[in-house]
């Protein structure tokens, strides 16, 4: 075979793999880079990362609570390279779960969950639970002081599952407390279990993008068709290796944190949880544990799949935010959020202490039911108020409700990572 040859066949197997993934021809609005932020593709390039880099630390890391910690010294002390690998996959994995949320968000304001595309947001929705498990389960790996502690609260949420909290519980851990058994589990879960249902959700999710004919445009969009191959593969090109950068700059220069080894018998002051579970601790200091921690998650991942199920007439798809209204909409609702969660942590924290004000009745009704039903007659009010207003159609009034949501849970996590000190007190950072 000569030179020519040889190089015309690599380009056709190039060529192949490429029309794996996409079609000989897309749409030329649809590879716009503000559409889509290429956000899906950056997540994908995350995971292809935290395996690579997964499996590479496989090879020196020991699941056992004597040999963790050591084993962690040992490869960022004494291997090539082995602290750089560490904190690739220390900051992909917070950037894999704040890309995949990102997406998220994408999808969602460019109107991409409706009809054909129902099933790649529930897969979606999905997949954002697991890879926030990942993280979770990962959290735990380096048996330290940090990673202990925070699993010890995020697994005692558990116990207020009624019924089933406690077996939960132990499930979970793998006995009362978290140790040994705990160690391995989760060590299973994030380096077998989970990765290997990102990659099946993965190829699902993709082959929907492909049957749907490419990501959502709006309809009234230029139907131009242009070469996937090298339009839209260049632009990929270009966030991957953007992307790689900017993971492998901030590894160089930010060392993955690593507390004290685990002590079971000394907790620190303040025990948090990681980060992206803060808003649930935060919600848990002003409620029952039970509305905090099982019932507004559940209720809030419930409405998360049903979504796309409800019944809608109008289209609002491949336009940001849908329409003049939607963006209006979206901006109340963050700036409401904004201003009414912190002012009702304060009220609670100075000024309300249903528990102390009905000792009688058990906690669950007064510092449960009573500040739900209060909270949810005054955002019912507020919510109908606005539709009155501003009389949306049903899609623009999800949006609004959507991103007061959004924003409300941003703001908790906020407070929860910055403003909480010693005793989970309120702080000035
Ligand atoms: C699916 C996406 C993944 C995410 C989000 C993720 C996340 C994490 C996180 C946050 C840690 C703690 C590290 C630290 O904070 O310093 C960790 C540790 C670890 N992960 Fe992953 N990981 C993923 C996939 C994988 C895979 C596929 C493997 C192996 C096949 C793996 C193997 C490990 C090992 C051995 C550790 C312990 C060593 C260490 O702490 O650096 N991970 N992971
Ligand atoms: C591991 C995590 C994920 C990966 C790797 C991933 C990857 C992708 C990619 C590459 C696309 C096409 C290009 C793009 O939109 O950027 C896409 C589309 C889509 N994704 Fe994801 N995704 C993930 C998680 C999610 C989540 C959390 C949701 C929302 C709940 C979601 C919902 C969707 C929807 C609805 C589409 C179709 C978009 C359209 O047609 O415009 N995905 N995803």
């Amino acid at each position: 075979m000569d030179q020519t040859g040889t190089v015309g066949k690599k380009k056709v197997r190039a060529r192949n793999l490429i029309l794996h993934v996409h079609p000989p021809k897309v749409r030329k609005t649809s590879i716009r880079f503000t559409l889509t932020f290429g956000l899906g593709g950056m997540a994908a390039i995350l995971f292809i990362l935290q395996v690579f880099t997964g499996i590479l630390l496989r090879f020196s890391y020991v699941p056992s609570p004597n040999e963790a910690y050591d084993s962690i010294l040992s490869i960022t002390n004494t291997l090539l390279f082995g602290s750089l690998v560490k904190n690739v996959h220390h900051w992909s994995g917070i950037f894999f779960v704040l890309v995949t949320f990102l997406h998220l968000l994408r999808t969602f304001y460019t109107g991409a969950f409706y009809w054909e595309r129902r099933w790649n947001w529930v897969i979606g929705i999905c997949l954002m639970v697991i890879v926030m498990f990942s993280n979770f389960t990962g959290y735990l790996l380096p048996w330290d002081q940090l990673a202990y502690w925070a699993v010890t609260v995020s697994t005692s949420m558990l116990y207020y599952i009624p019924g089933i909290g406690e077996s939960l519980t132990g499930l979970v851990r793998g006995g009362e407390e978290v140790g040994g058994n705990t160690l391995l589990i989760f060590y299973n879960f994030h380096t077998a279990i989970l990765p290997l249902s990102i990659v099946l959700l993965m190829a699902f999710h993709f082959w929907r993008v492909r049957k749907n004919k490419g990501v959502v445009v709006s309809k009234d969009a230029d139907e131009t068709l242009v070469p996937a191959d090298p339009d839209l593969v260049l632009k990929e090109l270009v966030v991957a290796l953007c992307l790689i950068a900017f993971v492998l700059l901030i590894s160089i220069f930010f060392d993955a944190p690593l507390q004290e080894r685990a002590n079971p018998a000394y907790s620190p002051n303040p025990a948090k949880a990681p980060w992206y579970f803060m808003g649930i601790q935060e919600l848990l200091l002003h409620f029952h544990p039970f509305f905090a921690a099982v019932l507004i998650p559940v209720l809030f991942l419930f409405g998360m799949f049903l979504l796309p199920f409800l019944k809608f007439k109008e289209q609002h798809e491949g336009i940001w935010f849908f329409n003049q209204k939607g963006r209006k909409l979206a901006l109340i609702a963050a700036i409401t959020a904004i201003v009414i969660v912190p002012a009702g942590i304060l009220i609670n924290e100075y000024f309300l202490d249903f528990e102390g004000w009905m000792k009688n009745i058990p906690p669950v009704i007064s510092n449960g039911l009573i500040p739900f039903i209060i909270i949810g007659v005054i955002l019912t009010a507020y919510f109908l108020f606005i539709k009155n207003r501003y009389k949306p159609d049903k899609s623009e009034f999800i949006l609004f409700m959507f991103s007061f949501m959004m924003a409300g849970y941003a703001v908790l996590t906020f407070v929860g990572i910055w403003f909480r000190g010693p005793g989970m007190v309120l702080m000035w950072p």
